[in-house]
């Protein structure tokens, strides 16, 4: 028997095809952490040539965290872990692999992932990093609902963390009036009776890798005086091809994870996108058919945090009881790479 026909037939659960013998995942909990230091919009008219009545208007950002200099990515990564154990119930121990993405890693390596392991004693867990931009908490709740679907672990953590205030140019306006510091995290198991994540649509156009980067700091052009002096090693982006793609990606994504699943968009209770402009996320909401009070949004508090970005407003939604046990929610992203991914989830 089909687990449609077992667990109800409100939706289609596409990993229900085939003779599916795995089992289902759910997030069984998440937390969330964002450093204290706020950092405003009149705070920035200081810095560059800015205002925040621009800022408002083009991107419906208010304020960003930033983390403390000796705070890193895993240590913002270790305190969400540590909120979403404690609202799962979930002790260290029984944490079977840890998977974090992010692009701002404490160091290009080890992992953050095994910083994270450290931190929070998890001494049983694998540990690994991923990164597909701001599409990485997508990417890696897909990979570790694969680990649980096929038994071979009962507990996985998610972590979407970032740094990003060490990457941006702080002198150039184009860019450092998006970006915040913070960090998501989710714990998946198998929830008997729940469908959990029904599916993940997930995809790159890597001819487009240019339109967002950090040239510096890899292989292809290792840190020296000159690439420091060039600005190689602060993020770059083309802006306003940045926006087109991510709405068609966005879009493009959201519906074919609703097809995959024979949902209408009325049957969404909470839409999560990727929190980086209030104009991608309304003109998504809009092709989507999306109302008003579907959509999540706290970008005005904490900017584009990247892979954080829709796992501290996924955390922030079912704080605010905007998510039930059965509601389903459709979280959707986009990214540098560039990538997408969509996820349609029965809470
Ligand atoms: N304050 C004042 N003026 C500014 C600022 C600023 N902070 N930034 C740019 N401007 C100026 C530009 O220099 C330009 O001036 P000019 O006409 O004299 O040349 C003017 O404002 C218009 O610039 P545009 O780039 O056309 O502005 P646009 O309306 O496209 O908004 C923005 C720019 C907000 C960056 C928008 O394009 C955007 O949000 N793009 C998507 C960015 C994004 O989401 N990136 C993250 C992807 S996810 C990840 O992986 C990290």
């Amino acid at each position: 028997m089909t687990m449609r026909a077992t667990l109800g037939k409100r939706f289609k659960n596409p990993r229900a095809q085939h003779g599916f013998q795995g089992r289902t995942c759910s997030i069984i909990s998440v937390g969330s952490y964002v450093p204290d230091r706020v950092l405003t919009n009149g705070e920035l008219e200081k810095m560059v040539d800015t205002s925040d009545e621009w800022i408002i208007t083009r991107t419906g950002i208010k304020e960003r965290r930033i983390a403390a200099d000796d705070e890193f990515t895993s240590d913002m990564a270790a305190r969400a872990a540590m909120r979403a154990m404690q609202n799962g119930g979930v002790t260290p121990d029984q944490i079977d692999l840890i998977i974090v993405a992010t692009i701002t890693p404490d160091m290009p390596f080890p992992a953050t992932a095994c910083l994270v392991q450290h931190k929070l004693g998890a001494r049983r867990a694998a540990a690994f990093d991923m990164e597909a931009a701001c599409s990485g908490f997508i990417y890696a709740l897909e990979i570790g609902q694969q680990f649980i679907m096929s038994r071979t672990y009962n507990t996985v953590l998610v972590i979407g963390a970032e740094k990003l205030s060490s990457i941006v140019d702080w002198k150039d306006r184009n860019t450092c009036v998006l970006f915040g510091d913070g960090a998501g995290a989710a714990i998946l198991q198998h929830r008997p009776d729940a469908h959990g994540l029904l599916t993940a649509c997930m995809g790159a156009e890597g001819d487009k890798a240019e339109l967002l980067c950090m040239p510096g700091g890899g292989s292809r052009c290792p840190a020296t005086p000159d690439s420091l002096a060039a600005g190689l090693h602060f993020l770059r982006m083309d802006g306003k091809e940045t926006f087109k793609n991510a709405v068609t990606a966005m879009y493009t994504a959201g519906a074919e994870a609703l097809r995959r699943c024979e949902l209408d968009i009325s049957q969404i209770k909470c839409v999560i996108p990727h929190q980086a402009n209030r104009q991608i996320i309304d003109a998504v909401g809009e092709r989507l058919g999306v109302k008003p009070d579907q959509v999540f949004v706290n970008l005005e508090r904490y900017g584009n945090t990247s892979a954080a970005s829709v796992a501290i407003a996924l955390d922030e939604a079912v704080q605010q009881g905007k998510i039930q046990r059965g509601d389903l929610v459709l979280l959707v992203v986009f990214g540098a790479g560039l990538t997408w991914a969509a996820a349609v989830i029965e809470w």
